[in-house]
């Protein structure tokens, strides 16, 4: 779900339809990933100068890699030709896509020695990295955590059919004539924007998520960098945030209360504790970042795909709930450590929709 939603918001309503290319962008990051040394073999750790070498290589010249850029390269130059001659020739008939290779088409300027269709490649190939495996990790962790908590799931089945009904009864929809079925299905941005105990769960999931370090951060200067504690980062030191430390810590992090009033969460000792509704009216919607959550990074680099990507975590969790009934059949385990994934087993059964 998470790559077709991207796709068609990456490359179009045509291309997003290409079996070849969602499975492309469903399982590359996985893929290569699997190729990290964390996985295999684990000795090589030990030689980052090696490790990133090899990556290097990987990343470049291995057949999966090869086989992915040459796929995605047919299925996009056709498209981005069609898209060119359209504008050129002011087709009336053609209608300027709303979508990233769009903008893309209109906007490249490769670096020398590179052409356009290779350009346009390789950054949709990056944003597929940065955006598809995020967004399924991070939404299977709101779904598990629903799963272990079947009244909270059934308090956003409620909260979606109140949304739903407020607008069905008090606006004439325009969704009705573009998707020709019955508008209260639909959940437009605007509608899962109302949703505020479903993005309250959401951050609260995600605050909780059981992994104890942020992505790392490299001293790319040939200086030494010194932070406020005397701690010294080398030149190209990495430095590993404890994610796990400040969620549950509770010096980091304030938030508002309904009243807008700071209040500091020392006052809190709950930080252990899922608490859904923690957030509903504080303030802190699921995309803000700071000490305290830093789920999508921090500062002048944290993730800009944040809104993207809890709109897309949001939509499918709205449409699982609402079109099946799903149960967890197992104990959920939530493990401590990286990668940190959810499991356990479920049920999920087809509801019976009017
Ligand atoms: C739940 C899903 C996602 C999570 C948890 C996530 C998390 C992150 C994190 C932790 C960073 C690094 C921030 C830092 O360096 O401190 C990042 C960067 C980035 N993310 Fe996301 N991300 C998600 C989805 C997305 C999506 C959907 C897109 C694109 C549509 C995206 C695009 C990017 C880009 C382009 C960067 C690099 C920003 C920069 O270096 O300036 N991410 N993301």
């Amino acid at each position: 779900m998470v790559a077709r939603g991207s796709a068609s918001v990456f490359i179009g309503q045509e291309l997003c339809q290409n079996g070849q290319v969602i499975n492309i962008l469903q399982t590359m990051t996985t893929d290569l990933g699997a190729f990290h040394p964390r996985y295999n073999p684990t000795w090589l750790t030990g030689f980052p100068w090696i490790m990133k070498l090899r990556m290097r290589v990987i990343g470049n010249y291995s057949p999966q890699v090869v086989q992915c850029r040459r796929i995605l390269l047919e299925a996009l130059t056709p498209e981005i030709d069609k898209r060119r001659s359209c504008a050129s020739n002011n087709d009336l008939n053609w209608q300027r896509p709303d979508d990233m290779l769009q903008e893309l088409v209109e906007n490249a300027t490769p670096p020398p020695g590179q052409d356009v269709y290779t350009f346009i490649m390789n950054q949709l190939l990056f944003l597929t990295f940065a955006s598809i495996h995020t967004t399924t990790e991070n939404g299977t962790i709101v779904l598990y955590r629903l799963l272990q908590n079947p009244d909270v799931l059934n308090e956003l089945l409620e909260e979606q059919n109140d949304v739903l009904r407020q607008e069905v009864f008090t606006t004439i929809d325009p969704d009705k004539q573009q998707n020709g079925g019955n508008p209260s299905h639909v959940f437009t941005a605007d509608r899962i924007k109302k949703m505020t105990k479903l993005d309250s769960v959401c951050r609260e999931a995600l605050r909780l998520r059981s992994q104890f370090y942020e992505l790392a951060h490299t001293n790319v200067t040939n200086q030494n960098i010194v932070l406020s504690n005397g701690t010294v980062i080398p030149p190209d030191g990495d430095v590993l945030i404890n994610f796990w430390h400040n969620h549950h810590n509770k010096k980091e992090g304030k938030y508002n209360d309904v009243d807008s009033k700071h209040i500091d969460v020392n006052e809190y000792d709950d930080l252990a504790e899922f608490k859904p509704f923690r957030y509903v009216n504080t303030g802190y919607p699921s995309t803000k970042v700071g000490d305290d959550y830093l789920v999508f990074g921090e500062g002048k680099h944290a993730c800009p795909g944040r809104w993207f990507a809890m709109q897309e975590i949001k939509t499918i969790v709205s449409v699982l709930i609402r079109d099946y009934d799903v149960r967890a059949a197992s104990d959920i385990v939530f493990p401590i450590g990286s990668p940190g994934l959810p499991f356990g087993k479920v049920t999920i059964v087809k509801r019976n929709i009017q």
